[in-house]
């Protein structure tokens, strides 16, 4: 049967996906912070008589043991694993520090990709044809700023965000590489506005501003409907997504010397720990 893992899976653009690989006879495993969200994730897939194959696990992905506990446990499970969804974020207005020390979208929306994706490349070769879908930046969201990856000035919660998607293209970039002999494709998407949680901590300004998108954001099925071909037949083994539209990874967003650099820098970072 094949095998579908979800960070994020809980909500939002994640929980639509899991609902869809559901229905497409995948064992899908979701992992979230809330196990309110998690129980409501089985509940709904017993009533839809697909409970056998609906898994939760609870971990706070902003946290490295948690992800290093997380992806031995699904290393251990799930030795195949056909599709990756990379979807766990964050917003905090304010800057935040993890106990850790790194800044928090750079933990939650960067590291535990980078962690998730590598952790798992074993189990994702197993498979026939293997596809990760992390959402990146699609070229857009940079240029990463390499003297302060910490954010430690100017912060924005917009900004951390995108700061963290412009990492995630590069650690796609530089994952295709390393792992060029498997069959695993790598497949970045921005999705554009979406109405969802929008799962955050939010000052009132910024608060008010993102009530607005819930409202004025595309519906989640569009979202998916608009990324699931690219997932179903991946054009390249790097493909990069924006809003249902593939972009150029020519550009230098998705520079493989930026990419092997990142690749060191974050490697230096978790040896450090
Ligand atoms: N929505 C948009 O307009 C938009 C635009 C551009 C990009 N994107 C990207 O698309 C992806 C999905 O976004 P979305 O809007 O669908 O997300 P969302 O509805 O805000 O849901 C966020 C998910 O992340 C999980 N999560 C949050 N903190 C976590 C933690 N510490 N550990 C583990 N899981 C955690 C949440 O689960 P719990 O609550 O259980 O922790 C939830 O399942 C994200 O990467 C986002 O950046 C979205």
């Amino acid at each position: 049967m094949p095998t579908t893992v979800i960070t994020g899976g809980t909500d939002g653009i994640g929980r639509a996906l899991a609902t869809t690989y559901l229905a497409r006879g995948h064992d899908v495993l979701v992992v979230g912070t809330s196990t309110a969200k998690g129980e409501e994730f089985l509940a709904a897939a017993e009533h839809a008589g697909a409970g056998g194959r609906a898994h939760f696990l609870q971990a706070d992905l902003s946290l490295v043991a948690e992800n290093r506990r997380a992806v031995e446990w699904i290393a251990c499970n799930h030795p195949s694993i056909d599709v990756l969804v990379l979807g766990a974020r964050f917003h905090r207005s304010t800057r935040t520090q993890t106990s850790d020390g790194f800044e928090s979208n750079f933990a939650l929306y960067y590291l535990s990709r980078y962690l998730f994706s590598h952790g798992l490349a074993e189990a994702l070769g197993h498979a026939e044809r293997a596809v990760v879908l992390n959402f990146g930046g699609a070229g857009l969201t940079g240029p990463v700023r390499w003297d302060d990856l910490q954010l430690r000035r100017g912060y924005s919660g917009t900004g951390g965000l995108g700061h963290s998607a412009a990492l995630c293209d590069l650690l796609g970039v530089h994952f295709t590489r390393l792992y060029q002999d498997s069959a695993i494709d790598y497949v970045l998407n921005h999705p554009g506005v979406v109405s969802t949680s929008f799962a955050g901590e939010y000052e009132p300004a910024t608060a008010a501003h993102v009530d607005g998108l819930r409202v004025s954001g595309k519906p989640v099925s569009q979202a998916v409907e608009q990324i699931l071909p690219f997932l179903d037949t991946p054009p390249t083994r790097l493909t990069a997504v924006l809003e249902g539209q593939r972009v150029s990874t020519s550009t230098a967003a998705f520079d493989p010397g930026d990419a092997a650099r990142l690749h060191d820098v974050t490697e230096n970072l978790l040896a450090g720990l």
